[in-house]
């Protein structure tokens, strides 16, 4: 099995094994405390099979991983591992977490980290935990690492924060917003029945199962039970199809599929024939020629600026930076008094122009196609200014966006 490695916090070298299709949907198994990722053998094979791509990761301090020298094994630590592995891989993969596998990923995508991954299972994570409970735990789990000759680091055991653990998990779930699935075992002594309830009412689109003849350690416990509630679960939520228009069926679909072209955001601005200034959002914004100097919009047909920008002679686009965003929701919504709530002066070329944008262009209109239910509308640049300082307002899969640098 080739071993991957990934660089996780501090440098520490995580290593996980990888099978399956590259091309096929990832999933990413992170094990819990005192364990490997050999506890994955059952449901890592059926995910394969069902046409998943899988990785199973090693915890820093366990298997095949760095046990880091620091010993730094506070419960952050496996978060920001977790967080900088998600950053380098090449599509958002569903994570299922064992236990503190569970803690872990579920704080990483509820903390600020929901675009991260595209759905979570928690694989008997017990959002409360019994202390009696976890000596017992801490005994076997010592003696099990006595016996199985260092597949963990025991100072583990010294250095971890459960209380942090626990606590950050809880503030998290109700932040989780990618469609998620809670496992207990029906056996289970470290997860009860009620708590893990709770915690499935606290998480947005969660649903709840148990696993019978299974304890704790659901995953290997069961694999067969465990590894068909899985599967019927990503079939349901987070099917591997990819979606597809066809010429003639649901436009939702093609605006779904324009949407994965991620743009800036503009508002295109002119004044009416009564010298008050019009304006609405737009994000179909494209270059056209450095020589001439062309830009276009396209605007609805249906638009309520439309008559104004196809008879005015001059235009302006108003291209957002990131602090613009209650501008371009003011000019996507109507019947708000738009230019009132929104600083903006009359440029040098008879348009009015927004104020502290990230780049305004001055237009002379150029020419106007028909292009469906929309005017294409071209521009002939007369003046560009811009502020390289800013960053730009994003759109991407409809909804409004950051750069983000990694
Ligand atoms: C991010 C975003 C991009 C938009 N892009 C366009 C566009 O390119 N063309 C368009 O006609 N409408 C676009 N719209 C919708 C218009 O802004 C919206 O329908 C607006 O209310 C039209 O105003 P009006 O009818 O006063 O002209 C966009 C809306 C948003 C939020």
């Amino acid at each position: 099995m080739p071993l991957s490695q990934f660089k996780g916090f501090g440098g520490v070298v995580i290593r996980g094994d990888m099978r399956g299709d590259p091309d096929d949907p990832l999933v990413l198994l992170v094990h819990g405390g005192g364990q490997t990722r050999d506890i994955w053998n059952d449901a890592a094979a059926a995910l394969v099979r069902a046409g998943r791509q899988v990785i199973a990761l090693d915890l820093r301090g366990h298997g095949e991983s760095e046990w880091p020298a620091d010993g730094r094994y506070e419960f952050g630590a496996y978060v920001e591992d977790l967080r900088a592995i998600l950053a380098q891989l090449p599509s958002r993969p569903v994570i299922v977490g064992a236990s503190l596998g569970g803690w872990v990923a579920a704080v990483a995508l509820g903390e600020d980290g929901g675009h991260l991954a595209s759905g979570l299972i928690l694989a008997d994570a017990p959002p409360d935990l019994d202390l009696s409970n976890i000596r017992e735990a801490a005994g076997t789990l010592r003696a099990a690492s006595e016996t199985a000759k260092g597949a963990w680091d025991p100072r583990i055991l010294e250095r971890f924060d459960l209380e942090d653990a626990l606590r950050r998990f809880k503030a998290a779930a109700p932040r989780i917003r990618v469609p998620a699935l809670f496992v207990r075992g029906a056996l289970s002594d470290i997860t009860d029945a009620a708590s893990a309830s709770r915690i499935v009412e606290q998480i947005p689109a969660a649903e709840y199962a148990e696993i019978g003849e299974a304890g704790h350690l659901v995953a290997s416990d069961r694999g067969d039970l465990f590894s068909a509630t899985l599967l019927d679960f990503l079939e349901r939520r987070i099917p591997r199809f990819v979606p597809e228009y066809r010429s003639g069926s649901d436009a939702r679909t093609l605006r779904d599929a324009l949407g994965c072209f991620a743009t800036g955001v503009t508002v295109v601005t002119a004044f009416d024939t009564g010298g008050e200034p019009v304006g609405l959002t737009a994000n179909s914004f494209t270059s056209v020629s450095l020589d001439p100097p062309l830009l276009l919009v396209c605007i609805a047909k249906t638009s309520s600026s439309l008559k104004a920008l196809a008879l005015a002679e001059h235009f302006a686009v108003n291209v957002l930076h990131i602090g613009q965003q209650p501008a371009s929701s003011l000019f996507a919504v109507p019947g708000e008094d738009r230019f009132r709530q929104t600083p903006w002066k009359r440029g040098r070329h008879d348009a009015p122009v927004l104020s502290n944008a990230l780049a305004n262009f001055e237009c002379r209109r150029h020419q106007m196609h028909d292009g469906g239910d929309h005017i294409i509308l071209v521009g002939e640049v007369l003046r560009a200014t811009f502020d390289p300082r800013r960053d730009p307002l994003l759109y991407f899969r409809g909804k409004y966006r950051r750069l983000h640098f990694s």
